[in-house]
């Protein structure tokens, strides 16, 4: 201090005390200074850049443009632009007074956090878990803690055993969080009866359930199980993407749930974005409306079939022994567990100097642990790349084994 003014802030002592929770996400971390179109990449979960419908682009717009002129690019209602929440709502047979537009999915999952969690709140999800959503919770204080959804008799006991535990400790389960369909890291779909069970744990013990799906409308292959949101609509929060089946770069997403839940969320958007981006907004409408959304979409789904077909072949040639995966139906990954003795957390920065990218799989599970697994995503590299990233990454695997 000299003649009263502060020379040097020391910007740590005023930040609040959430920011001690924050935590960064390991792989853009990793991947932050990495151009991902320069490596053999199946890392992120970027969806295919085929699937993008870039050539009807400029005429989308220039329709939304005629269309709906000045307000494309006007202030909106907060809950989102009235015509957009109607076909969002007619879309999935629902009253436009559940439909909640929200800018992305993300924040979907943040705002039902924002709304619910105080510190040292639980929140129980599947382990492994996204991790997008993992360090939104921790964000907020909450205590995250992961369970295994295995079908027994006794994983079924062990789940209820948990949460009386955590009860008993005086602890309040706020909800529980889960990717039922194409799950984020894992590829796996939850059956009926995992679904059920949820709903009958949530229902016992007074909790709510945020069904995140961004990808329930990539299925390739079997048939679709009821949503949970369906089964048990007054105790669950929906959660929607339009980034998987038309582009993330829109930022849009909604939450579907009862109207006295979306009322909170209406109020608590206000202070974060006041509405979501109308011009995304009108062209995600015009894509629906018009038709070229479902169209798009059976030619994403062939795409993403013929990739997960091609890299589950590529595994098969190029993994060591004794290794295992997932075989997803839709969604974009592939889970591997590797032999015990290969580290491929610790792997990972040996792997992109080499310059293939894949996500250690103990960054997704809430104890750090089970580091001998990865996710591969088989969207974002193109199908001609798969095969040498695969030769470089089961070199290094090897090498190490
Ligand atoms: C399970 C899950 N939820 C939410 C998101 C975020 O999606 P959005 O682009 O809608 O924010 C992702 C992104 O990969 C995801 O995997």
């Amino acid at each position: 201090m000299s003649g009263g003014v502060v020379e040097m802030i020391n910007y740590k002592t005023l930040f609040s005390e959430d920011v001690a929770c924050f935590r960064s996400s390991p792989i853009r971390e990793v991947l932050k200074n990495v151009d991902i179109s320069k490596i053999y990449s199946f890392s992120g979960g970027y969806p295919a850049p085929e699937t993008f419908p870039l050539k009807s682009l400029n005429s989308l717009t220039q329709r939304v443009v005629d269309k709906y002129g000045d307000k494309t690019l006007q202030y909106g209602d907060t809950r989102g632009v009235p015509e957009f929440r109607k076909a969002i709502a007619e879309r999935y047979d629902l009253d436009v007074e559940k439909v909640q537009i929200t800018s992305s999915s993300q924040q979907g999952i943040d705002v039902c956090a924002r709304i619910l969690l105080n510190p040292g709140d639980v929140v129980l999800c599947e382990n492994p878990c996204y991790l997008g959503a993992l360090n939104s919770f921790y964000s907020y204080q909450a205590e995250v803690v992961g369970l295994d959804l295995s079908q027994s008799f006794e994983a079924s006991q062990r789940r209820v055993e948990e949460v009386e535990k955590l009860l008993a400790e005086g602890k309040k389960i706020k909800f529980f969080y889960v990717i039922p369909d194409f799950q984020n890291p894992g590829g796996h779909t939850l059956s009926l009866a995992q679904r059920a069970e949820i709903v009958s744990l949530a229902r016992r013990f007074g909790f709510l359930i945020v069904e995140d799906s961004p990808y329930r409308e990539i299925r390739f292959e079997g048939e679709d199980v009821a949503s949970i949101y369906s089964i048990a609509p007054d105790i669950t929060l929906h959660l929607g993407s339009i980034s998987k089946v038309f582009a993330p770069g829109l930022r849009l997403g909604w939450v579907i749930a009862e109207p006295e839940l979306l009322n909170t969320i209406f109020v608590c958007k206000q202070s974060l974005d006041l509405c979501p981006n109308i011009l995304s907004q009108y062209l995600a409408l015009e894509f629906l409306e018009s038709g070229e959304l479902d169209k798009n979409l059976l030619e994403s789904r062939k795409i993403y079939k013929r990739k997960r077909d091609k890299l589950e072949s590529l595994l098969e040639k190029y993994l060591p022994e004794g290794s295992s995966w997932t075989q997803p139906q839709g969604g974009l990954f592939i889970f591997v567990t590797l032999p015990e003795s290969l580290d491929v957390t610790a792997l990972f920065p040996e792997a992109i100097k080499r310059g293939v990218a894949y996500v250690p799989g103990s960054y997704f599970f809430t104890d750090g642990s089970h580091r001998n697994t990865m996710r591969l995503s088989f969207s974002f590299i193109d199908e001609e790349k798969m095969e040498t990233g695969m030769e470089i990454l089961s070199k290094l695997l090897k090498e190490n084994l």
